[in-house]
């Protein structure tokens, strides 16, 4: 079909440098930067949250308060930078590995700039819901003809989704990729029916 990479693969090869240019370059990534205003926003400040696809970690190092991080990815590479910023790790695909976490066992569920490695991602959409005692907070990238031939792994489109429950979701920019390309992504904040208890 096409000679693209695994995601895997791909992500194990970026992890050595995906944060050449910084820490604090890649902390101004707007995703991270409309993570923290949500946070701010709803002035959550404290909490254990499971950040899926989590990379290197980044999330940590962006929200202010006292959170304890868990974080589930495909990449062993990446995971080991999220090890170092005070993750507890799983490894595993989120397809795979999120029938294994118990209902509301964590207060946030996050998903940044992932879903688009995903071909079906309603099964993880409705783990994710399941899993958040308070709320899940994740974005979804508008995948253009441009950003599929750019892009070394397969990447797939979900921008068709509506979320008419979202307690917040909006359109921001997100990245520009290695080629020039500015990339879209939608922010989205959905509450668990959970939240009374916090
Ligand atoms: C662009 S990075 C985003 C990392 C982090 N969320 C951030 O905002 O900095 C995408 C991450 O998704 C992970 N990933 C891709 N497909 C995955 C899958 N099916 N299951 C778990 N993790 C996956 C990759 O290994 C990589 O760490």
């Amino acid at each position: 079909m096409t000679n693209k990479l695994s995601a895997e693969a791909y992500f194990d090869e970026l992890a050595s440098e995906y944060e050449d240019e910084g820490v604090d370059s890649a902390l101004q990534t707007s995703h991270l930067v409309e993570a923290k205003k949500i946070f701010a926003k709803y002035q959550i400040k404290e909490g254990t949250i499971l950040d899926l696809a989590c990379g290197t970690g980044l999330l940590s190092q962006v929200l202010e308060g006292h959170f304890q991080f868990t974080g589930m990815d495909i990449s062993e590479r990446m995971l080991d930078s999220a090890a170092q910023r005070g993750y507890q790790t799983i490894h595993k695909p989120l397809e795979a590995g999120l029938s294994e976490v118990a209902d509301q066992s964590y207060d946030f569920v996050v998903c940044l700039t992932a879903l688009l490695c995903i071909e079906n991602i309603q099964p993880v959409l409705n783990d994710m819901k399941r899993i958040a005692r308070t709320g899940v907070l994740f974005t979804l990238e508008e995948i253009t003809e441009e950003f599929l031939a750019e892009f070394p792994a397969p990447a797939y489109n979900h921008t068709h989704l509506r979320f008419p429950e979202a307690k917040e979701e909006y359109r921001v920019f997100g990245w520009t990729t290695p080629k020039g390309l500015d990339m879209y992504i939608r922010m989205i904040l959905i509450e668990t029916e959970h939240q009374e208890h916090h």
